[in-house]
């Protein structure tokens, strides 16, 4: 008979169309469903703890910057990043993570596993003068941060927005400190302690 059920559905494009669309479905149930139970990766990694109050604006200045436009913040698990950066990222490094910073172009070295990497020194040098260490980087430079001295006015509520809204375990006396923790800072050390805890929670895995 010419017209077996297959060429029926190939001569057919409407009916093709609603084919592709359930075979893409199914395969989109099939990898995606399963992720959103399971507990390892909707859960915190047990080793991390929450942002110090100058972290978390040096976490900001970062968004600010744009350095995740350049920078991922995710390592794949493929031996040559395994290698180059560390541990290969897992999703439950990222639960508190809002918004994430995984990035997506690297323009520079993923930064997941960055801290401790180099000294504060370097990274204070590097970040106000990139070509005075690197000198074929093509990484801007930012040396207003060294300038630019921070408040803390914003500080305990980000903290306190961390907490409520995504669940990170902050105690009230870190949320009253925060504000002293970070007024008179400049951005460059927020930015640096920032950078100095990036990957913390999984060191010395593989
Ligand atoms: C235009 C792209 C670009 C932007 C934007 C950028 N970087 Fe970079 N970054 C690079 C490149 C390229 C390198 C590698 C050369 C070097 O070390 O300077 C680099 C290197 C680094 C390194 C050293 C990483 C390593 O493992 O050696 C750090 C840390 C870093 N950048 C942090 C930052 C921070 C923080 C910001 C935002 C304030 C930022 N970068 C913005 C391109 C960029």
């Amino acid at each position: 008979m010419a017209g077996s059920a297959h060429e029926i559905v190939e001569k057919n494009t409407g009916l093709l169309v609603v084919f592709i669309m359930v075979a893409i479905s199914f395969a989109t149930l099939v990898e995606i469903v399963p992720l959103m139970y399971q507990k390892d990766l909707n859960n915190p990694v047990p080793s991390m703890k929450p942002w110090s109050a100058l972290e978390m604006e040096g976490r900001d200045i970062y968004i600010r910057e744009g350095c995740h436009v350049c920078h991922t913040q995710m390592v794949r698990p493929l031996r040559a990043e395994v290698e180059r950066y560390g541990p290969y990222s897992r999703a439950g490094e990222s639960t508190w993570d809002h918004p994430f910073l995984w990035g997506s172009k690297r323009t520079g070295p993923d930064l997941a596993r960055v801290g401790g990497r180099y000294s504060d020194d370097w990274q204070r040098q590097h970040l106000i003068n990139p070509r005075s260490l690197v000198p074929e980087s093509v990484m801007p430079a930012y040396p207003w941060l060294a300038e630019t001295t921070l408040d803390g006015e914003q500080t305990a509520a980000k903290l306190n927005l961390f907490k409520t809204r995504f669940g990170l375990p902050y105690s009230d006396t870190q949320i009253e400190l925060a504000k002293d923790e970070v007024q008179g800072k400049t951005e460059l050390d927020a930015l640096v302690a920032y950078l100095q805890q990036l990957g913390h929670a999984m060191k010395g895995q593989r």
